[in-house]
């Protein structure tokens, strides 16, 4: 593979896409950048089909001309996997951004991989999509599904390969692979839209996939609550998940990160917490506890949906300090949060973002003693958790103040792999996580992962530094 994209190649791709959909220079700036910073490469271009077939063609031309390619969706990623770390030739994909009328009837919808979550969850008053993110406005359809999005409602619905009923794709030489059918009953062959979900761009570029919808939740009624440490945190949330059958979401952070984002956000403390100041407050000094505290206190975020929510909340919760909204604004100021927590990071440096999951019944060990693991590896780093507890789920945000050398990754991927965890909950392996790849999957499941890569895409034309081949 190359990154020397000459000017004969660059012209064939503008014919296909057309001049102004053909981006060099600076215009190609946003497009080589992770939102966090964390991740800076360049291309030599980057490249804007409007459908399918100038998909096809693209791949075509930068596979006959040995183009490493990078495709790309909103660009809302996390592991470095969908950005030209080593200058690859970016394939966007926002173009593709037709959306199907949602029927009814099968209650499923056909989507260009351009297309934001938004607004397939926006497409149909009584129905929405399962996947939640907080990402959703600039997160495409195509880039969800080829990491295998989770995000806030996973419990109930499942990640982004649960929605999935069909894909269209196109293999690096070209060829359109199409099985957007829907059937829920299909079993003629192998699934290979499921193994799309979480290829992170290695097998085949996603141009449309068919998602199932599921009826919109009403009734919805949201729980900040104030248990205690991560112990009971955890307590509730499993028993949250058999006493409240319309649970959505339950979602866990600590004193860490909340007090930066009051701190730094203007955030408010929840009322049942401290005294509510008259004004935000920021650019306030943060408590330390991300790196001191071995266990700050924890809250519990619980949604449910459904008539018989707001009950079945209120005795689960009993007489623990929390705060509840029914309202469209107190249940988002509730969510703020949660939902900007993957700020809070950020305002002590660039996070090096970390995604982890664990069997149920170690994640409390988990929780509670990855901060003290990373310590060891760099004592003054600042430690910030979030994540989807149900899930298992725990999101390490980790700001170093020691050399991004690989030590905090290795502090803490150890740790998850000796409870029986795995080193990718969501997010992906991308760039960040590949050389702990070997902790996850045996030499045998790599060497199949290489195999199944090399029938897709023979020539190694697709986002070829991540993964094995
Ligand atoms: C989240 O749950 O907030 C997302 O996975 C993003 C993040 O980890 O920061
Ligand atoms: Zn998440």
């Amino acid at each position: 593979m190359t990154t020397d994209l000459s000017p004969v190649t660059l012209g064939s791709l503008a014919d296909v896409v057309g001049q102004q959909h053909v981006l060099t220079g600076e215009a190609t700036a946003g497009f080589a950048v992770d939102w966090t910073g964390r991740f800076q490469g360049h291309t030599p271009a980057v490249i804007r089909p409007r459908d399918t077939e100038q998909v096809a063609a693209v791949l075509t031309l930068c596979t006959e001309a040995g183009l490493a390619v990078v495709p790309q969706g909103g660009n809302t990623g996390l592991v470095g996997g969908g950005v030209p770390l080593h200058g690859e030739v970016v394939l966007s994909l926002t173009r593709l951004a037709d959306l199907s009328e949602p029927d009814p009837d099968t209650r499923q919808v056909t989507a260009g991989a351009g297309v934001t979550l938004a607004r397939v969850s926006d497409a149909h008053p009584d129905l929405d999509l399962g996947v939640l993110i907080a990402s959703r406005d600039s997160a495409t359809v195509g880039g969800a599904v080829a990491t295998n999005a989770g995000g806030l409602r996973v419990l109930r619905y499942g990640p982004m390969r649960s929605q999935l009923r069909g894909v269209e794709a196109v293999l690096s030489d070209g060829t359109v692979v199409s099985h957007l059918s829907g059937l829920v009953k299909d079993n003629t062959g192998y699934d290979y839209p499921s193994l799309l979900a979480g290829s992170e761009g290695t097998l085949a570029v996603i141009t449309r996939v068919r998602l199932q919808l599921v009826p919109r939740p009403r009734d919805l009624v949201t729980a900040l609550i104030a248990p205690g440490g991560l112990a009971e945190v955890h307590d509730l949330a499993r028993r949250a998940l058999t006493a409240v059958p319309g649970l959505l979401s339950a979602e866990f952070f600590t004193r860490a990160g909340l007090d930066i984002l009051v701190a730094r956000a203007g955030l408010r403390p929840p009322v049942f917490d401290q005294p509510v100041p008259d004004q935000p407050v920021p650019d306030q000094p943060v408590p330390d506890h991300a790196s001191s505290d071995p266990e700050p206190p924890a809250y519990l975020l619980l949604e449910a949906a459904g008539p018989g929510a707001l009950d079945d909340l209120g005795d689960l919760i009993g007489d623990l300090p929390a705060a509840v909204g029914q309202a469209p604004a107190d249940r988002a100021r509730l969510w703020a949060y949660r939902e900007r927590h993957p700020e809070a990071a950020g305002f002590l440096g660039v996070p090096i973002k970390l995604d982890v999951s664990v069997p149920a019944d170690q994640w409390v060990r988990l929780a509670s003693t990855v901060a003290a693991a990373t310590a060891a590896a760099d004592p003054a780093a600042s430690v910030i958790t979030y994540g989807h507890v149900a899930d298992g789920n725990v999101h390490v945000n980790i700001v170093p103040a020691a050399p991004a050398d690989g030590r905090h990754e290795d502090a803490v991927l150890r740790l998850v792999t000796s409870l029986g965890g795995s080193i990718s909950a969501e997010h992906g392996i991308g760039v960040l996580k590949g050389p702990w790849l070997e902790l996850a999957r045996s030499r045998a499941e790599r060497d199949l992962f290489a195999r199944i890569r090399s029938a897709f895409d023979p020539a190694g034309t697709l986002n070829p530094a991540i993964l094995p081949r």
